[in-house]
């Protein structure tokens, strides 16, 4: 188990590169199922959900090649022999429910354990089971596996309850090969979705409004798509957090390789604390202010306030002045890390498991700390860059599942951190 060693208080300058978007490429992986020739993907993060996703491809008969520094070669069997997600695998990563759609529609079968992932609330998957009970799969339970069986899917008109990123990228990927069409209302909107449309439909595919609340998709009836290269959009969830940082310990910290549209949002909200940004094309350069003032923030479906900037921008809120209120909407179980944040000395207080107040501006102290999830774990690594003296961050393996060799990067723009065994 590795740990960071971090010490505080360094200004950090220069660039920082942001890598491929963890939540593109993990939709990437799944959408090969749906193709007859190999794809390519270029610009991936070397992260560890990304093993996870290989593993269960290559459990289905895939060919899963590494080309170089950033690329995968997925090749597809001539037949998916198996119609199962290895329970191990899936259980370990949100996306592994991607792979359910594509392999239900090629193999007209699915079997699979409920999705793992970062545990920040409930999580239910109640939209998928009910798109694909719309397009005519029948869903079983055995044990703790799901069995969906659909001898041919047809296109369905369906509604979503509430706008889901992943439901919509199933649902979307599902269609694709079913016989007629099918209409995704109260679609969810992120940049991710788009991208992956756009590949989609440069190898074949007939998806109309991806990035709209409603989406369109005309299905092959079975035929396969062909195959392609593809290149992963930038993660704007580090983006985000790399700005963040920028403009607590930053001095013309710039953020590269990024598209700063994707986080305009949080941008807006660092520029009313007070923080100075600049834009490019695909670059943002962030200084600290000599004083910062508190902002408050509700998380929201893209293009709002992304939930997964929800911590970071929490530890950035310590050290604003005045009162800020927090309000988690996405999920319930997001505000757990906040009394590790009091304990190095934030003044924040729970209402509820969806709002807090932070108040500010506090000292915060170095602490040894274990990382509950992904983006509180990055959160973190940006207290323990600000706080006075030392802090060890354990449980470093969600932190890597979604940064690519993180210290590496904060250390070439001045951070002072470690990786420890
Ligand atoms: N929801 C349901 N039923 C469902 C699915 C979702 O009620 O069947 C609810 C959720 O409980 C939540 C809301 O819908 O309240 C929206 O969640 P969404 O489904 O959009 O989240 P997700 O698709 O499970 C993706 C990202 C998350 C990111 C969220 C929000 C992937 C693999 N995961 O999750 O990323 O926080 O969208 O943008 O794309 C992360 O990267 O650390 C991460 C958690």
């Amino acid at each position: 188990m590795f740990r960071y060693v971090i010490r505080g208080g360094k200004t950090l300058s220069g660039e920082i590169p942001v890598r491929g978007a963890k939540n593109h490429v993990l939709k990437l992986f799944p959408a090969s199922i749906l193709f007859a020739g190999p794809v390519t993907i270029t610009n991936v993060p070397h992260i560890e959900d990304i093993l996870r996703a290989g593993e269960l491809l290559e459990n289905l008969g895939f060919g899963v090649e590494k080309r170089g520094e950033r690329a995968y070669k997925i090749s597809p069997p001539r037949r998916i022999a198996s119609s199962l997600l290895e329970k191990d695998i899936a259980e370990r990563i949100r996306a592994s429910i991607l792979f359910v759609g594509p392999l239900l529609s090629r193999t007209g079968r699915a079997q699979f354990p409920f999705p793992g992932g970062c545990v920040i609330g409930r999580r239910p998957i109640d939209l998928f089971l009910h798109g694909w009970t719309a397009m005519g799969a029948k869903v079983a339970m055995r044990g703790a596996m799901f069995d969906i069986r659909a001898a041919e899917l047809r296109g369905a008109d369906i509604t979503f309850r509430v706008a889901s990123h992943t439901a919509t990228e199933s649902l979307m990927m599902t269609a694709v090969l079913a016989r007629g069409r099918t209409v995704l209302r109260n679609a969810a909107l992120e940049p991710e979705i788009t991208a992956l449309a756009e590949f989609l439909n440069a190898c074949g595919a007939r998806i109309n409004g991806a990035g709209t609340p409603t989406i369109a998709i005309e299905g092959t009836n079975g035929k396969l798509l062909t195959g392609g290269t593809t290149h992963v959009i930038p993660d704007r969830i580090e983006t985000g957090s790399f700005a963040i940082l920028g403009a607590l310990r930053g001095k013309k910290l710039r953020v590269t390789d990024c598209n700063p549209e994707h986080v305009a949002v949080l941008l807006e909200h660092l520029r009313a604390a007070g923080a100075s940004v600049e834009v490019g094309e695909n670059w943002l350069e962030v200084s600290r202010p000599s004083r910062l003032k508190a902002v408050s923030m509700r998380t929201r479906e893209y293009p709002g306030f992304a939930t997964d900037h929800q911590a970071p921008f929490v530890v950035f809120l310590t050290q604003a002045h005045g009162y800020a209120m927090v309000f988690e909407t996405v999920f319930e179980g997001r505000l757990s890390y906040l009394e590790d944040l009091n304990r190095m000395g934030a003044n924040i207080i729970q209402c509820d498991l969806h709002r807090a107040i932070v108040s500010g501006h506090t000292t915060l102290h170095g602490r040894s700390m274990e990382s509950p999830d992904l983006r509180a774990g990055m959160a973190f690594v940006i207290a323990a860059l600000v706080a006075r003296g030392l802090s060890r961050i354990g449980n470093v393996y969600q932190i890597d599942r979604g940064y690519e060799n993180l210290d590496e990067r904060l250390r070439a723009v001045g951070a002072d951190i470690t990786r420890e065994n």
